[in-house]
């Protein structure tokens, strides 16, 4: 969970592999991800759900944090599930090779076409998030003869700590069923009438890079009581409960976040010690994480091409990426770490901007961040992209997206291509 950095020679080493080495074997912008860090964060996900609740449950991964197939495979391997919340999601996965039972179909607003996929595909449960398509999925289902499995998708009212776009889990939000007016119980009333799905349970999700463990109890408690009445009133059993993602990582020193082991303790105590006392089965309970999965495993490469000193206003260092494969600070101020790649261990005395080649004020990295000594050539890198990097990048200003390399061990392999000029114009008619 908190990456797989060493200096070495003064030059930085992600799992073993020289990123400077990289950048010249690959050339940049460069997407680098450690499938060791990856396989690490898998294993700590299901070694706290095996120690603390009897291995009853599934990890899915929110692939929505980082969706290539190799991704895919890697997490599938290691026995997770994956959550897809698009038609192109889904696909990557089932190209992949992910099995379809495991996997969590998500979305707000799936539309007829991706509703047909999935049910076409056979994915294991739809997380049902709105009243229309409760009735699409219950109709085009009976059209295909299936049952679908289901859960419905919970807004519990949790306030997690942690930046307001990203929050999921309050009643204002476009996310869910809200317990606390009445819509969530009057949607279960009504799927549970319905022929062509089954009702098996409950998901939520409060939100993303929360670092307390208490939302997570806090919301567990909820949606378990939420069950019990649910159970009395319908005269059913619910065997499933998903819990969502959101577990934070370190971007920069100022971030603590806990060990998976740590953060989930509480919260699988809490559930099986209850199941206990109410004398019922443990429930299945699933967690979802994206971020903190994918997000410590990558650093991205940069070559700087101009550094500009504004006598007592700045200093600008431009890489040859930026918002299109970044675009997390413009959205969000996202805090990162940068460095020199191949002055890993210098001191950072020097406080820069790192901004990127669009055409645009805003297209920024990092505002006054410390750097140290840069000039032209360095290869500069970001620890930490391996979540909603890859994934939320653009071709803004016709920029080719980056590849992506994973490497392990100390070997690296090309993954995903660099897109070409070619491929930028592939669609164009
Ligand atoms: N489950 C659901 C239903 C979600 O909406 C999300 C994230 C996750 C799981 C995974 O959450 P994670 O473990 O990655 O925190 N683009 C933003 C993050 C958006 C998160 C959206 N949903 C960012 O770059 O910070």
């Amino acid at each position: 969970m908190f990456g797989d950095y060493e200096v070495r020679n003064g030059h930085l080493y992600i799992s073993g592999a020289d990123t400077v080495e990289l950048a010249k074997k690959y050339g940049t912008p460069l997407y680098v991800m450690s499938e060791d860090v990856v396989r690490a964060s898998c294993r700590e996900l299901k070694g706290a759900l095996d120690k603390y609740y009897d291995s009853c449950g599934m990890i899915t991964y929110a692939s929505k944090a980082m969706c290539v197939k190799e991704m895919c495979r890697i997490v599938a391997c290691e026995g997770l599930g994956i959550d897809c919340v698009s038609g192109g999601e889904l696909y990557t996965a089932k190209e992949a090779g992910v099995p379809m039972e495991k996997v969590h179909y998500h979305g707000n607003n799936k539309t007829d076409d991706e509703i047909r996929f999935g049910l076409d595909m056979k994915v294991g449960k739809f997380i049902v998030d709105s009243y229309e398509e409760l009735i699409k999925v219950n109709k085009f289902a009976g059209e295909k003869g299936i049952v679908q499995k289901i859960l419905i998708r919970v807004t519990p009212g949790v306030d997690a700590h942690t930046h307001d776009f990203i929050k999921t889990g309050q009643i204002d939000s476009k996310f869910g069923f809200a317990i606390e007016t009445g819509a969530a119980e009057e949607i279960s009333k009504k799927a549970v009438t319905l022929e062509n799905v089954f009702l098996s349970g409950f998901h939520c999700h409060i939100g993303s890079q929360i670092f307390e463990k208490e939302p997570f109890v806090e919301t567990a408690e909820i949606m378990l009581d939420f069950i019990n009445d649910m159970e009395n009133k319908l005269g059913m059993t619910f065997t499933n409960l998903v819990l969502g993602g959101g577990f934070g990582i370190k971007y920069t020193e100022d971030d603590k976040p806990l060990p998976y082991d740590e953060i989930l303790k509480p919260v699988l105590l809490y559930v099986k010690e209850r199941r206990i006392k109410e004398g019922k089965d443990l429930i299945r309970l699933g967690f979802e994480p994206g971020r903190s999965i994918a997000g410590p495993a990558g650093v991205t490469l940069y070559t700087v091409g101009s550094v500009k000193e504004i006598p007592g206003i700045r200093t600008y260092v431009s890489v040859d990426g930026g918002m299109g494969d970044n675009p997390r600070y413009i959205l969000y101020q996202a805090k990162y770490e940068f460095l020199i790649a191949g002055r890993a261990d210098q001191p950072k005395e020097k406080i820069v901007s790192v901004c990127g080649k669009c055409c645009e004020s805003g297209d920024m990295l990092g505002e006054n961040v410390p750097l140290g000594e840069v000039s032209e050539g360095d290869i500069l890198a970001v620890k930490a992209t391996g979540a909603y990097n890859y994934s939320m990048a653009s071709n803004y200003n016709r920029i080719p997206r980056p590849p992506v390399v994973f490497v392990s061990k100390g070997e690296d392999r090309l993954c995903v291509k660099r897109e070409s000029y070619e491929d930028l114009v592939k669609l164009d008619i």
